[in-house]
């Protein structure tokens, strides 16, 4: 049997900080609030000079490096986002024309889901043969879509982007179960209205219009912790583990509060579970990209360790799945590697 193993990993987040007591300057909350309510002490937020594109390939130029592979390698481009610089050409293409090669680009859409969505499809497209190398960006610059007068939102996002390669493997390696769903009437709790072809034409027609994210932040909560916990469950189930078998937790970065309810949920020591919201708050399709990248760079995986990565988001939407990490049964020396170059077809 063929798995789609992790060979490639990496991160990026913008330089810019921006901390609790900046935002005490700018709305009418507290460092105390922000902290108790969320655990989140100060998020990265793009800057003129940044954006979807260049974090994306930063991401990826690390993830590829350690791959050991170039762009010309590179079969096919999934790029998971809901701030894409623009809506066409796709962000994956975007990403494309800086990194270079011919590879297939496309865009997924699932909002903070987005990352497990797209690692669970281009995983088939390498355990079907279809590719032998997929690169999978999970990326967001949501901070561009938050209205800084609403408190209620601006303090919980942040900027960022992570990136896989995936690669085949005779041994279970990556994904080994799946877990994807949505609630679609659940889309009003958490929404950015206009930026698609639904754009008012007279904002007198629609007073209510507002580009910025709208969120019901109580409703998204109940759902978050109640799916996240059963999804997480169910992938270790799928891929027949026991809880005990679990090495750690990577879960999508919005509350802390939501973590550790997922956490209780596979009975967990929160020593298990990688936490990074304090550092760079919600960033969207990147969390768990970003997360995985600072599990492993940290000397925190190794070959074989099970992962269970669990998000939730817009959509309402959620996914999980296990990952075993690791290279086995990946080829390795340079004879084998070349031999599976050339089968890209174009
Ligand atoms: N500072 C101070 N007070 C605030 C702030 C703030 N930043 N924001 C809201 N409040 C006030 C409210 O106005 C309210 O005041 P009131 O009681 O006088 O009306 C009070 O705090 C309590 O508000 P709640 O909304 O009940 O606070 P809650 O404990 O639910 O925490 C939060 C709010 C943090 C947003 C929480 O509901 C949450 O995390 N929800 C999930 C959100 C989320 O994860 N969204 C991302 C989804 S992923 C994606 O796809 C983008």
């Amino acid at each position: 049997m063929r798995y789609a193993a992790i060979t490639g990993w990496g991160m990026a987040v913008p330089d810019r900080i921006l901390t609790n007591a900046d935002l005490e300057r700018m709305v009418d909350t507290s460092d105390e609030w922000i902290v108790s309510r969320t655990g989140i002490k100060e998020r990265r937020i793009v800057g003129p000079d940044d954006s979807t594109t260049s974090l994306s390939v930063t991401a990826a130029r690390q993830a590829l490096e350690r791959a050991r592979l170039t762009a010309d390698d590179i079969d096919l481009i999934v790029v998971a986002t809901c701030t894409p610089d623009q809506f066409l050409v796709s962000q994956a293409c975007l990403v494309q024309a800086e990194l270079g090669g011919n590879a297939g680009a496309f865009d997924l859409g699932a909002a903070c889901s987005g990352f497990v969505y797209a690692l669970a499809t281009a995983s088939q497209f390498v355990q079907t043969g279809l590719h032998d190398r997929v690169l999978v960006i999970g990326v967001d610059t949501l901070t561009r879509f938050v209205d800084f007068t609403d408190r209620s939102t601006c303090i919980l996002f942040g900027d960022g982007a992570g990136a896989v390669v995936l690669e085949p493997s005779d041994e279970p390696r990556g994904l080994l179960s799946t877990v994807l769903g949505a609630d679609g009437a659940g889309y009003k709790h958490l929404y950015i209205p206009g930026w698609g072809a639904f754009v008012p034409e007279s904002a007198d027609l629609f007073p209510e219009y507002r580009p910025y994210l709208q969120m019901n932040g109580q409703e998204v909560f109940r759902f978050a912790v109640r799916v996240m916990g059963d999804a997480a469950a169910e992938a270790v189930a799928k891929a027949d583990l026991s809880f005990s078998d679990v090495d750690w937790l990577i879960p999508h970065q919005a509350n802390v509060r939501i973590i550790d309810a997922a956490a209780r949920r596979l009975t967990l020591p929160r020593e298990k579970v990688w936490v990074n919201v304090d550092r760079y708050g919600n960033t969207s399709a990147a969390s768990i990209p970003i997360a995985l990248s600072e599990v492993e760079t940290t000397g925190n995986l190794k070959e074989g360790d099970n992962i269970v990565l669990v998000a939730f988001g817009g959509g309402l939407s959620w996914a999980a799945g296990v990952v075993r990490w690791g290279v086995a049964g990946v080829c390795q020396d340079a004879e084998c590697r070349q031999r599976r170059l050339p089968s890209r077809s174009r």
